[in-house]
């Protein structure tokens, strides 16, 4: 039995046929994305495998595309006497054919027995979010990620681009935005000025990267919160037009963008003519997150908007906000999603065409009901156990295996899955890598594998196969004891992660306060 991640959902094997041997000569049908198994089998085997149309001839893996099968990502497998069929209904399913057969190589060392797969994704949506906000990746590293993620069978990239500490996306019509508010004076873990931002080239080139691995980039922009680095290049973007510099440590900041002023408005909506231009999968993420209303409350501007529009109070008017922006985004064409971290108390206010990761909230059952009787769409993002940031203290790789993966029984309910990596605390490759690997194994088989996997204990009954595979790519991945720890380790490592939460950066915020307060009563 061939153990792959994603668990395919039905595969046999027969040992009494012939199977299949990966020769130097072997054909393959010439998609460009074959190149990738090209230079695994080189690689692996030290086989050198040929682009060549079917010519009837042996040796062959042959991707063929085809009507009859149901599912859009889905594929079959049938590796026979010398030759591979993979039949899919679209390109995506020919890509994810061959990630599984990529397994099957590496675990039968090239020779393959007679099998047959019949495979199909759970969710139509398998994502992870990168922040790139609070540490710069380079675009090298951020074409890892994405590597690994299609190794995986994930299909969105949710890349995190705007944030308090760092604005890393090339806006023609703001160039402060990248020239200054792309690099913080320091940060938590040293005293050295950290930065760096993708041009727009870049963007594009890594959009490109994406879609020929069958990955969509949906950008984040978030607003009204998080925006410190934008106000510290535009200070009239605040309230109280203040001058602030790029964040330089995590909190919640209380400087968020002033949601009264037009020229607010008019800020959001060039920002989203260009990113419309970079990103083209018709869907951009609007944050929404951890917008504390202490500026709004105490700003004439705000205040006004309040009463003009009738609405009860400042998280009306994120409300409106956010359904503006919405508005604004599907008059061209595009969806929007946001996070609903906080508690969202009024969200009859809020347009149901924005679609939420459901980080925080997804426990409100009852919450959960009326959205969906709404017809919002929800992603699974809650924090226990999709937040890859957290130590494996607090998500251990049993609770993502544990996880049932949708928010409700139905599984139609949900739109998919995605795991986050949040950078406060994760300053390069490394930690990410320790950090997602394997927990993002156990994710990838919640958002594709049928319902029920995995276990915790097919999980770790596949783990040594699927640290080979990590080996294959040099992942520094967590041992199964770091990512399953002790009482002990549990323990010190939340200590160590909770230190780093409760820091002086509150006692700033109030000094901070008080300060807007006194400027507000003059
Ligand atoms: C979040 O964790 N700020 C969505
Ligand atoms: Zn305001």
């Amino acid at each position: 039995m061939f153990n792959i991640i994603p668990q395919p959902v039905n595969m046999i094997i027969n040992q009494s046929k012939k199977g299949f041997t990966l020769h130097t000569g072997t054909t393959i049908s010439p998609y460009p994305f074959v190149a990738d198994i090209i230079s695994f089998a080189k690689k692996q085997f030290g086989k050198k495998i040929i682009m060549h149309e079917d010519t009837g001839e042996e040796r062959s893996i042959i991707l063929k595309l085809d009507e009859s099968i149901e599912h859009d990502e889905g594929y079959t497998i049938k590796c026979e006497n010398r030759r591979v069929f993979i039949n899919a209904k679209t390109e995506n399913g020919l890509f994810y054919g061959l990630q599984t057969l990529k397994q099957m190589l590496l675990q039968t060392e090239g020779k393959i027995p007679y099998t047959e797969i019949t495979d199909y994704p759970r969710f139509s949506y398998r994502g992870y979010m990168l922040d790139c906000g609070r540490y710069f990746y380079s675009v090298e590293d951020v074409k890892r990620v994405v590597d690994l993620m299609a190794l995986h069978k994930l299909n969105v990239l949710h890349w995190h681009l705007t944030e308090d500490q760092g604005w890393r996306v090339e806006i023609k019509k703001y160039p402060l935005l990248t020239e200054k508010g792309s690099m913080r004076s320091h940060t938590n873990f040293n005293h050295k000025p950290h930065g760096g931002y993708y041009t727009q080239d870049q963007i594009k080139e890594i959009v490109a990267y994406c879609h020929e691995r069958k990955i969509k980039v949906i950008p984040e922009f978030d607003i009204p919160g998080h925006m410190v680095a934008a106000i510290s290049c535009y200070p009239e973007l605040s309230c109280f037009a203040r001058n602030l510099e790029v964040a330089t440590h995590w909190g919640v900041k209380h400087d968020i963008l002033c949601a009264g002023k037009e020229t607010s408005y008019e800020f959001v909506y060039n920002v989203l003519d260009e990113l419309i231009e970079l990103f083209p999968d018709k869907i951009i993420h609007i944050g929404g997150d951890e917008a504390v209303k202490m500026r709004w409350e105490l700003c004439p501007d705000c205040q006004k908007a309040i009463k003009e529009n009738g609405l009860r109070d400042e998280n009306d008017l994120q409300m409106l906000f956010m359904t503006k922006v919405d508005e604004y985004l599907k008059s061209k064409g595009y969806a929007s999603a946001m996070w609903s971290y906080d508690k969202i108390e009024n969200s009859q206010n809020l347009s149901p065409d924005i679609a939420w990761t459901v980080c925080g909230m997804g426990d409100d059952k009852e919450l959960i009901e009326n959205e969906l009787k709404r017809g919002r769409k929800l992603i699974n993002t809650h924090c226990y156990p999709y937040y890859f940031d957290f130590p494996y203290g607090w998500n251990t790789l049993k609770m993502v295996c544990e996880d049932g993966g949708a928010l409700t029984d139905d599984d139609t309910e949900t739109w998919g899955i995605e795991a986050q990596m949040w950078t406060e605390y994760v300053p390069n490759m490394k930690r990410l890598e320790f950090l997602t690997f394997p927990r993002l194994g156990a994710m990838a088989e919640n958002a594709w594998a049928e319902k029920g996997y995995p276990s915790f204990a097919t999980f770790l009954h596949k783990a040594n196969d699927y640290y080979k595979l990590l080996d294959v790519y040099k992942v520094k991945y967590a041992s199964i004891k770091k990512a399953c720890p002790s009482f002990i380790y549990k323990h010190a490592s939340s200590l160590w992660f909770k230190r780093r939460v409760f820091h002086w950066q509150g006692l700033y915020n109030l000094i901070d306060d008080a300060k807007v307060k006194k400027q507000a009563k003059k």
